[in-house]
Parts: C-alpha cells; sequence; structure tokens
C-alpha cells in the first residue's frame, strides 16, 4: 500500500528513494531507520517556494528539529535554505556542531534551564521564544550578566484547538505551553517584556498542535495573531516585527487521511496574514513557520525482522518484530496508527490480521493494532510506513536495545548518518 510519495514497488520488491529495501537491510541489519533525502529536500523546498511564491513580506521557515534531529539532518535543510528550531541544549548543541548559524536557530521550550538559556544566549541564537515570567526574569539577568541583548519572541496560547470541531475552544488555555490570550495573561506579560531592560521583543509565536488536516485553524490561528498585534500596538504603541506561526501540518500515515498539501496551506496562512495586516493597517510582518513531521514524516520507514509468530485462536494474531517501543514509542504513548508493508512481497494478498508486537518487556509494546497482512513467515522483513518523524528523535534504550542507524537515500545511493548504537555505546556512562 503506497502511502508514502516515494515508496514504490517494482519487480516484486519494495523501493524507497529508487533503493532496493530489502538489499539495505540486509547490508545495514535490522531495525533500520530508512530516509529518502531527495524527498526531505522536496518537503523542504515545497515550503520554501511555497511562502517565497504566496507572502509578499519577508519569511523565514525553521525546521522544529524535535521530529527528528541529527548533525545530516541539521545540514540537509540547511542547505534548503531553512533554519530550525531546538528545544533543548542537546538540539541547539547538534545544530551548532552541523553548522546551522546560530541567528537561524529559535530556542524553544516550556522550561529551560538557565544554563541552557545562557548557552543560548552565548551562541547568540536568533530568538528565546519566552514562556513564563519566570523565563523572562532569568533571560533578561542572564544577557545583562554577558553584556548581550536577548532577542525574544513569546509563545502565545491563541485559544484555538485544531483538533475540536469548529476550532475556537477554549481548552488551549489548559496547554503547558505559553501564555494565554483571552485571559489577558499575554497582554500583561508583554508589558513586562517592554519594560526588561537588556531583551528586546522581536516577535510572537504560536503553534496550535500537530498532525493537523484542515487550513482553517491555521487561518484562525494567523487572524488572531494579527489582531492581537494589533491591539498591542493599541495599547502599547509597539510595532511587532514578527509572527510565527509554528508547525502542525499532518502527513499520510494512513491510506485513509487526506491531508493538506504544504502549498495550500502555506498559500492560506500567509493570504490570512496579508489580509490581516491590509485590514489593520499594520506593517507586513516576517512570517516563520516550524515544520517538523511535514518535513521528515512520510521520508521515512523502519525495517524490522519478524521472529516469532504467535496465532492466539479465536483471539489474536501477534507478530514480533525485532525493535518496537524502544525505536517507535507513539502507539505507547498515544496510540498512533500506522501501515506496514512486507518488502520482499509488497504485493502479496493481504489475508490475515495481524497485531505487530515490538520485542521489550512491556504488554504495551505494540506498533500497529490489528493490521491486515499477506500470512506472515518468521524471518521475513516487514516495514512500518511514515517513520520519519518523532520515532528516532524519541527512541529510548528501554531494556538496553541499541538505537537503530539511520541511513539516508538519495537518487538511489545510500549512506548512513547515524550509526548503530552497540552494547558497548548502552553501557557507556556506567560508572564502576
Ligand atoms: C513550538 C513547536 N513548533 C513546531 C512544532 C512542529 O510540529 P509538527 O511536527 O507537527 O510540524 C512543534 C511540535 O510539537 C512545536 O511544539
Amino acid at each position: 500500500m503506497n502511502i508514502m510519495k516515494t515508496l514504490e514497488t517494482k519487480n516484486g520488491e519494495l523501493l524507497l528513494g529508487g533503493a532496493s529495501v530489502s538489499k539495505l537491510a540486509k547490508e545495514y541489519g535490522t531495525p533500520l531507520y530508512l530516509m529518502d533525502e531527495e524527498e526531505i529536500r522536496a518537503n523542504c523546498l515545497r515550503y520554501e517556494n511555497a511562502i517565497r511564491k504566496y507572502y509578499r513580506g519577508e519569511a523565514l521557515v525553521l525546521y522544529a528539529s524535535k521530529a527528528f534531529s541529527c548533525k545530516a539532518i541539521y545540514r540537509t535543510v540547511r542547505e534548503c535554505g531553512l533554519g530550525c528550531d531546538v528545544v533543548s541544549g542537546g538540539e541547539l548543541y547538534t545544530a551548532l556542531a552541523a553548522g546551522m548559524e546560530p541567528e537561524r536557530i529559535f530556542f524553544h521550550g516550556n522550561n529551560k534551564t538557565e544554563t541552557e538559556i545562557r548557552e543560548a544566549l552565548s551562541a547568540g541564537v536568533g530568538r528565546i521564544v519566552l514562556d513564563s515570567a519566570e523565563e523572562l526574569r532569568t533571560v533578561d539577568r542572564v544577557a545583562a550578566e554577558l553584556g548581550v541583548r536577548a532577542a525574544v519572541s513569546v509563545r502565545i496560547k491563541p485559544g484555538i484547538d485544531a483538533h475540536t470541531h469548529d476550532f475556537i475552544a477554549t481548552g488551549k488555555i489548559d496547554s503547558k505551553f505559553g501564555v494565554a490570550l483571552e485571559t489577558g495573561e499575554a497582554k500583561a506579560f508583554i508589558g513586562e517584556i517592554l519594560q526588561a531592560k537588556h531583551t528586546d521583543l522581536c516577535g510572537l509565536h504560536c503553534h496550535i498542535g500537530s498532525q493537523i488536516f484542515d487550513t482553517r485553524p491555521f487561518v484562525r490561528a494567523a487572524e488572531v495573531m494579527m489582531a492581537f498585534m494589533a491591539e498591542l500596538r493599541e495599547s502599547y504603541g509597539c510595532t511587532i516585527g514578527e509572527l510565527n506561526v509554528g508547525g502542525g501540518v499532518g502527513i499520510r500515515y494512513l491510506a485513509s487521511h487526506d491531508p493538506l498539501t504544504i502549498e495550500e496551506n502555506v498559500k492560506n496562512t500567509a493570504l490570512a496574514v496579508m489580509e490581516a495586516a491590509e485590514r489593520f493597517n499594520y506593517p507586513l510582518p516576517r512570517l516563520c513557520m516550524e515544520p517538523g513531521r511535514s518535513i521528515v514524516g512520510d521520508a521515512g520507514l523502519t525495517v524490522y525482522t519478524v521472529g516469532s509468530v504467535k496465532e492466539i485462536p479465536g483471539v489474536r494474531n501477534y507478530v514480533s518484530v525485532d525493535g518496537g517501543m524502544t525505536d517507535n514509542p507513539r502507539f505507547a504513548l498515544y496510540e498512533a496508527a500506522y501501515e506496514a508493508v512486507l518488502p520482499e512481497r509488497p504485493e502479496a494478498a493481504r489475508d490475515t490480521v495481524y497485531t505487530v508486537a515490538g520485542r521489550c518487556c512491556e504488554s504495551g509494546d505494540i506498533l500497529i493494532r490489528d493490521i491486515k497482512l499477506p500470512k506472515i513467515r518468521p524471518g521475513e522483513l516487514l516495514c512500518v510506513l511514515s517513520t520519519g518523524a518523532y520515532n528516532y528523535s524519541m527512541a529510548s534504550n528501554y531494556n538496553r536495545v541499541p538505537r537503530p542507524p539511520v541511513v539516508f537515500i538519495r537518487n538511489g545511493a545510500h549512506r548512513p548518518v547515524v550509526r548503530r548504537e552497540t552494547y558497548a555505546d548502552v553501557m557507556a556512562k556506567d560508572l564502576d
């Protein structure tokens, strides 16, 4: 079932980006993350081209590196003209090591440590996205100590819940991220920032959710944020020069999913910002977007080897693979849905229902519940599709399972960008 754009079946076998999945599994072993670098680049360019085409003001696309972070991805997105966002000192360290320009890095997080704030300000990141009054005090103090000015934006909860039917729930106030608009908290907080001695307010930010298939909540968020900027100008006399509308564009995990195209969403958001700017006679802000999943999600898959197949008559058929929640915790976390394919016989008739289980000592270690597949034999390869986002970056060493390697494929050629962990790697931090 072809739900990834660059996955194809040729001569009875599965190819990703022109390379044979089963040959790569033989060469690198399993479990194995494969990512089509060409598709990642194409997704970056879809954002770049659409924002240049539809937005008349300045724009910056930032790859949300929480989706998949390693040196190679920062280099790839940078080459495509993107900056990145980071949410920890570790991501910042990796992005800088990969050569990302500090001014193109935005630092997020609802509880950045003072050490991280110091690292970010010392590196000269483009923005620290403030999340609380407490954080403002720390940022302002550390900036004074370092003798620098802190360029900040503010994470706003615009009161839009993209996952409710009418997109105007108040539920989003109940979020650990940011400051709320409708309670007056955000406005008061911005008043405080404007008083801070070593901090410059450069922008506003919002992120309304993830895996969103509808363009309307994005448009609504852009309108609400622009109206808020106009209100702030009225109240404080400040013109804020940047609006960051976050990420959240969904991808196809199942054949039934019908995601927006990147271009559609960028276009609608850009038009909404331009219309609002005209309505409020507001100068066009620099428009920032922070896509993560829609850059890498549908460029990646994970290859496993099937171990045991257990048929429990009248109950369930379990097929266990040599990875699981350690390389993909998303089912265990929130019952995320995935599609699977047998790469050595992708077109075989699917006549048996299986639950694909991982190898960890945890009943919740499931990858896919109840999927129709061909009758599976132990020793076969099995691919879980669309695992490019929030898989490697969420992987763990639970049960001391070493993490799989990541291999980039580009036009049929392949190169490892993260090597397989060894037992020694897993034990490396243990002290005698
Ligand atoms: C602040 C922020 N920006 C961007 C993203 C990326 O979202 P997505 O991967 O859905 O595009 C997230 C995801 O959680 C986020 O919290």
